[in-house]
């Protein structure tokens, strides 16, 4: 499958001798210095490795947090070394900096099979302006580059896209197994292909509700934003979280569905409580008798019932987004039922499950349906953007459909 990827993979790279640049997606959570979830690091090792065990020289660029173009001491990628050092069972060296003279020193005394971790890219201003000296600053430091940032894609940086433009470059394994998955999902999917969409609001999620309904052939919709639906239909949803402006966007959305033919699954009954607290009062309604001073935290059993029964169908589902409030049990019923279900069929073969995006990694996790999914990408916004069908600039920056002019 080959053919669906713009870049070119590492198959197309003799790594033997060379520096090459690696941007990694070294974004991930860490509290009182350590990091606490290793998924970004422990996923970038095939890439790595594989590089290394071929003779390359590989030097790891990444940005951590938003430091806004200034030094932040407690945005230092140095404690991340350790942790990317016990993932690949070897040293990696630490720089200080992202360019410069240290850093280019840094590259050029490594041998073959080493590597280097370079500072924070977002300690330099010109990282997220994609400025053209900072992309050939750090162009300087490889002789081929490699982005395996996928999940950083969506950005327009120096490390993301700038630098791509002075080196010959390539997608790593990382990039190219979310590419794969996010083909199999939506470029080209076994029908028939459904989309579980959750979360808070249409307003940020309206582009993604758009492009489902042209892809999918079922559209399940839960979290506050089908509050939003259901009052757009005249439902009184009581005190639940609704966006009045978006009343007209969503019934456009519904009509547009229902020409192209996309079963739109709104919920049927909820989980009602007066107060976002643990041990409320609680109780199982139909949509169509949500009392006054109670809101929707999350979908009935019926609701999840008729969403697995849509998902027996099925041979393909994108899931994006929880259901109801999962961090705070007993709302978190709803994300379950559907998230182990969705499991189940995967597991079996019958289904194949591509999720990503915001909190949907740890609702999947809460509801232990984490390692049944076929695919769960690394990237928060590039998944949604992906999603929402648009461009990525860190793809475009790599693809080979752009005219390049020189040969490694
Ligand atoms: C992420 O965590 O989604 C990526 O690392 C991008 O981070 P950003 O939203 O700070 O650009």
């Amino acid at each position: 499958m080959t053919d669906c990827l713009p870049f070119d993979t590492l198959d197309k790279l003799d790594p033997q001798g060379k520096r090459i640049l690696v941007r990694i997606d070294l974004n991930v959570p860490v509290k009182d210095g350590k990091v606490i979830d290793q998924t970004r690091i422990d996923r970038i090792v095939p890439t790595v490795r594989e590089l290394l065990e071929k003779g390359g020289r590989v030097i790891l660029l990444s940005h951590f947090d938003r430091p806004q173009g200034k030094f932040v001491p407690d945005m230092s990628l140095q404690p991340i070394a350790i942790a990317l050092a016990t993932a690949l069972g070897r040293p990696v060296s630490f720089v200080h900096d992202c360019i410069g003279e240290e850093a280019e020193a840094a590259t050029l005394l490594l041998k073959d099979g080493e590597v280097l971790l370079l500072e924070n890219t977002r300690f330099h201003p010109g990282e997220e302006k994609n400025c053209q000296d900072l992309s050939a600053s750090l162009a300087r430091l490889g002789d081929v580059y490699v982005n395996d940032a996928f999940s950083a894609a969506h950005r327009a940086h120096a490390s993301t896209a700038g630098v791509a433009e002075h080196l010959p470059s390539f997608g790593g394994r990382l990039m190219e197994a979310e590419l794969r998955a996010l083909y199999t999902a939506l470029e080209n999917p076994e029908r028939p292909v459904g989309a579980i969409i959750g979360g808070a609001k249409v307003s940020t999620k309206l582009a993604l509700l758009s492009n489902m309904i042209e892809k999918v052939d079922m559209l399940a919709i839960g979290g506050a934003m089908a509050n939003t639906f259901l009052a757009a239909q005249g439902i009184f949803v009581g005190l639940s979280l609704k966006e009045e402006e978006m009343f007209e966007t969503a019934q456009n959305i519904m009509k547009k569905a229902a020409e192209r033919q996309c079963d739109v699954v709104l919920p049927i009954d909820v989980v009602v409580a007066q107060e976002i607290l643990p041990n409320v009062q609680t109780h199982i309604v139909p949509v169509k008798a949500i009392p006054a001073g109670w809101m929707v935290l999350d979908i009935g059993p019926e609701t999840s019932a008729l969403i697995n029964k849509k998902l027996a169908d099925l041979k393909t589902l994108v899931w994006n987004g929880p259901l109801g409030i999962f961090e705070l049990p007993p709302f978190d019923a709803g994300t379950n039922a559907v998230a182990q279900e969705a499991g189940r069929l995967t597991t079996a073969g019958s289904l194949k499950t591509i999720a990503g995006g915001g909190d949907t990694v740890a609702a999947l996790r809460h509801a232990g349906a984490l390692h049944e999914m076929t695919y769960v990408s690394t990237a928060g916004g590039a998944f949604l953007e992906w999603l929402e069908g648009k461009i990525l600039p860190g793809l475009t920056a790599i693809s080979t459909t752009l005219e390049k002019t020189l040969s490694i």
